[in-house]
């Protein structure tokens, strides 16, 4: 069970006004955290003593909320409370990372969760990126949006269409209609191409070397491109990949660029490749992940490469911990 907090506040203690701004709450809410409304167990709403017009909880009913069980009490008048305010608590049957949401008057309850920003974490494979960015996405209680995986996505579609990976107008072709969702179940990012769950599949080594290949041509980057800066621009996200400090987001709130040695890199890939299951090859991963950098830094849009104003941190002899401790002491000293 997970309990999901909000607030908004209403205009003018009136039956529309409240019923509107409910409906809206708990749309936010749903969007946000991913959730239906079969999974909500019950909703509990609390309001300042100067709304009359109109029980919450009512609003939530027949706003469609009516499978769960609805409450509202009314709350102590405080000195110097926010006024016209509507909280909410929904309990959820899901294990999920809850984001809360305030909105319109209420946000002013919550700054630390209302403020937008993003996180840049830049660096080549087996950098370590992506493990940090999850857990700190998962700290933060924001989103973590790995960019990798949707030109994996995008390889793999090239791949199972037979297409010439090098042939930017075949992929522009292949990817055209490419129905490319990232969904969250459970806090982890599950990558669903055209209805499928490929998480697993394009993580494969084939496929990293496809992505890297097609990742080069400029119709397959404006298109995820635009579609990672839509997320962002919505929601607070920590964002993995190799150009987001320099060209997704130049003006994101905290850039980060993680490197390590050849060798420790591949050797985590190796271990992450074989604890599931699969059958590689040290060296062959090894020069693999030399090729990929050579072809990810040196293609002519957006290639891998540091910020300038982006904080350089060397993962080859530190922990998991230790990283996401750096990462952290640095964003405290930036804000
Ligand atoms: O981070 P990863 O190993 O999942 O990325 C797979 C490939 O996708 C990588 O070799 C280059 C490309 N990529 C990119 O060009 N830009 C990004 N923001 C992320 C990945």
């Amino acid at each position: 069970m997970v309990v999901i907090r909000g607030a908004t506040t209403v205009a003018a203690d009136e039956k529309e006004e409240i019923r509107r701004a409910v409906a809206e709450l708990l749309e936010q809410i749903g969007n946000t955290n991913s959730l239906n409304k079969d999974e909500i167990v019950g909703i509990v709403f609390s309001s300042t003593p100067d709304i009359h017009s109109y029980y919450p909880a009512k609003a939530a009913r027949e706003a469609g909320f009516e499978g769960c069980s609805l409450f509202s009490a009314v709350e102590p008048e405080i000195d110097g409370g926010l006024p016209l305010c509507i909280r909410v608590m929904i309990f959820v049957e899901k294990n999920l990372t809850p984001h809360h949401v305030y909105l319109r008057g209420a946000r002013v309850l919550r700054k630390d969760l209302t403020a937008h920003y993003n996180i840049a974490i830049d660096g080549p494979a087996g950098s370590g990126k992506s493990t940090v960015a999850k857990l700190l996405a998962r700290d933060l209680g924001i989103l973590y949006l790995d960019t990798g995986a949707m030109y994996r996505a995008c390889a793999l579609k090239a791949i199972g269409a037979g297409a010439d990976l090098e042939d930017e107008a075949a992929i522009a072709d292949v990817i055209r209609d490419i129905k490319l969702d990232i969904e969250y179940a459970d806090g982890v990012q599950k990558t669903v191409l055209d209805g499928r769950d490929v998480s697993e599949e394009i993580r494969l080594p084939h496929v990293s070397m496809a992505a890297s290949v097609v990742s080069k041509h400029p119709a397959v980057r404006m298109k995820m491109v635009e579609k990672q800066r839509e997320i962002a621009g919505k929601l607070s996200c920590v964002l993995d990949g190799r150009d987001i400090g320099t060209f997704v987001l130049p003006d994101a709130d905290f850039k980060y660029f993680l490197t390590a040695s050849p060798e420790i890199r591949a050797k985590r890939r190796y271990d992450e490749l074989t604890a599931k299951g699969h059958e590689v090859n040290f060296e062959e991963l090894k020069a693999e992940i030399i090729r990929r950098d050579e072809q990810d830094a040196t293609r002519d849009v957006a290639p891998l490469k540091q910020a300038e104003d982006a904080v350089l941190i060397d993962t080859s002899d530190l922990s998991v911990e230790e990283v996401l401790r750096l990462v952290k002491m640095r964003m405290q000293e930036m804000i």
